[in-house]
């Protein structure tokens, strides 16, 4: 994967501040994302539980939401920060997939230790995507 330190730094620091601001009444399992733009910029999210809870949105999909709405499209990786190395749920890894494929996905822990890298093709391989629809 091809990262300078800096930015891996950066992203993990924006994957914990994401973190902090979980809404997390229900399973108290905070998440936190960072997702980066191939512009530089990152966009942070976090979990927001509710009540209903088949209306909780997991991080990854906050920051990337968060992020298309602000225009950016094209996201190199992503850093989803956890308390014991959870991967992004299916259907974050089919929202995401949307974007790019080819992402890399780094999975971080609130030490700040990196607990794994892999892509997005690695979590989902044979992917749905747009090319599939006629
Ligand atoms: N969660 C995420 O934020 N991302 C994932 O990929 C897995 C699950 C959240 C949703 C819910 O708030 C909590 O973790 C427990 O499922």
């Amino acid at each position: 994967m091809m990262m300078i330190n800096e930015t891996l730094a950066a992203l993990v620091a924006k994957a914990a501040e994401g973190r902090s601001r979980a809404y997390i009444p229900y399973s108290h399992y905070a998440v936190g994302a960072a997702l980066l733009d191939e512009d530089g910029t990152i966009y942070t999210g976090c979990n927001v539980e509710n009540a209903s809870y088949g209306g909780t949105i997991c991080a990854e999909r906050t920051a990337l939401v968060k992020a298309v709405s602000e225009g950016a499209r094209r996201f190199t990786t992503i850093c989803v920060m956890t308390e014991n190395g959870g991967s992004p749920c299916g259907i974050c890894r089919q929202v995401l997939y949307e974007f790019n494929p080819d992402m890399s996905v780094i999975l971080a822990s609130p030490s700040g230790a990196i607990v794994k890298i892999y892509t997005l093709r690695d979590l989902l391989p044979d992917g749905f995507g747009a090319e599939k629809l006629p």
